[in-house]
């Protein structure tokens, strides 16, 4: 039977030690119903694939299980889908069950659309789950609106370059945050306004220089988590703007329970009490069939452009360069892996 290789989930702890270069997996005699093969093209890396490794036991996160979500490919067994063999196809898995780092894939079928004309396989791999994000914080969530003021925080991260270029598709003026490094990079997507967080503290210098008129929204892409930002908003975010964030998860899972009560204690209390009198929310991304099809959508338009920060080959040497690049929390873009040539 059929062998092919893959990057499996162990064990808790970080990459180089918690995960298993496989090369003897079988691939299954049938594909489950609801489900198709994909042979990957290239798979890239998400942050909560190393922070899940790094913080939950083996029960709660069901290892073994092939690591990532992230895809591009093509299928080769359709399975009754509206797919057809050879069809080249983008997406992301919606659990741990269904990994992606892997020369083949088993995927519900509605995780998966058309993958864009206009894009690499390469490039296709890393839209899914930060497009969805992005376009799902700020038009789901936000309700952001045309000559708003958005301000999004890690406007280099994966989900933050997808967030600039969806609030500049929507008309809105963006004032976004990252190093200097990065500042030519966003200015060239249409950031109004460029801040580098390194400069001085940025809370700091939002309440000693507020935007005026404030913003409408405030996006924090790059999942920072030192409630500061949000505590101190109502000197910068609009009485009935909302701040929400793309993830919480700090390194220590023991210091969360402090960060959110923080948090709640904000949002409840009454101002004289030194609440803050700002909604806050956290983005859950969903990755449905309707979901990868508008990021399927958005990219074919142009509205939203791929940047892929690096791109690195599926040996073990390569792959785990590729979790050291992601987890160092400096990439711009996506941290793809190549899984094979294209076709
Ligand atoms: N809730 C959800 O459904 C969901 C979905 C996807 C992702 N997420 C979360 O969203 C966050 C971003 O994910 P990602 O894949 O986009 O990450 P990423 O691409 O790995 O983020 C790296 C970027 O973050 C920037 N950055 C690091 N620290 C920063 C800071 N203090 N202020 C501003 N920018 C900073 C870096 O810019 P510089 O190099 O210039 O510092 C770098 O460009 C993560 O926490 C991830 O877990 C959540």
């Amino acid at each position: 039977m059929a062998t092919y290789s893959a990057y499996v989930a162990i064990q808790k702890g970080n990459p180089s030690q918690a995960i298993e270069f496989k090369t003897d997996l079988q691939l299954p005699k049938q594909v489950p119903k609801d489900n198709v093969l994909v042979k990957v093209q290239a798979t890239a890396l998400n942050p909560v694939g190393y922070k899940l490794l790094r913080s939950l036991p083996n029960f709660m996160a069901r290892r073994p299980h092939v690591m990532e979500q992230d895809v591009a490919g093509i299928i080769v067994d359709p399975n009754g889908s509206e797919f057809s063999v050879g069809d080249k196809v983008f997406g992301a898995s919606p659990s741990p069950k269904f990994g992606t780092l892997a020369q083949y894939a088993v995927l519900p079928s509605s995780c998966l659309a058309p993958k864009p004309t206009n894009v690499s396989a390469v490039e296709a791999a890393g839209l899914a789950t930060v497009v969805a994000t992005a376009y799902q914080a700020l038009v789901t969530n936000l309700h952001i609106e045309s000559g708003q003021t958005v301000f999004i925080n890690g406007g280099s991260s994966g989900v933050g370059l997808s967030a600039v270029q969806i609030a500049k598709f929507m008309g809105c003026k963006v004032v976004a945050t990252a190093s200097g490094k990065n500042k030519e990079l966003l200015l060239s997507l249409g950031v109004d306004e460029f801040i580098d967080y390194t400069e001085a503290p940025l809370v700091t210098r939002l309440i000693s220089n507020p935007p005026s008129p404030k913003f409408h929204a405030i996006f924090d892409a790059a999942g920072i988590t030192d409630p500061a930002l949000y505590l101190n908003s109502a000197s910068y975010l609009a009485p009935g703007g909302a701040y929400l964030t793309a993830g919480t998860l700090p390194k220590d899972l023991n210091e969360l329970g402090g960060m959110l009560r923080q948090v709640f204690e904000g949002m409840l209390r009454p101002t004289w009490l030194g609440g803050v009198s700002r909604k806050y929310g956290m983005v859950v991304v969903k990755l449905g069939k309707k979901d990868i099809e508008t990021v399927g959508d958005l990219v074919s338009k142009g509205a939203v452009k791929p940047i892929v920060d690096s791109v690195y080959s599926f040996d073990r040497d390569n792959v785990m360069k590729a979790y050291e690049k992601l987890m160092t929390k400096h990439a711009a873009g996506k941290v793809v892996v190549k899984v094979m040539d294209e076709e």
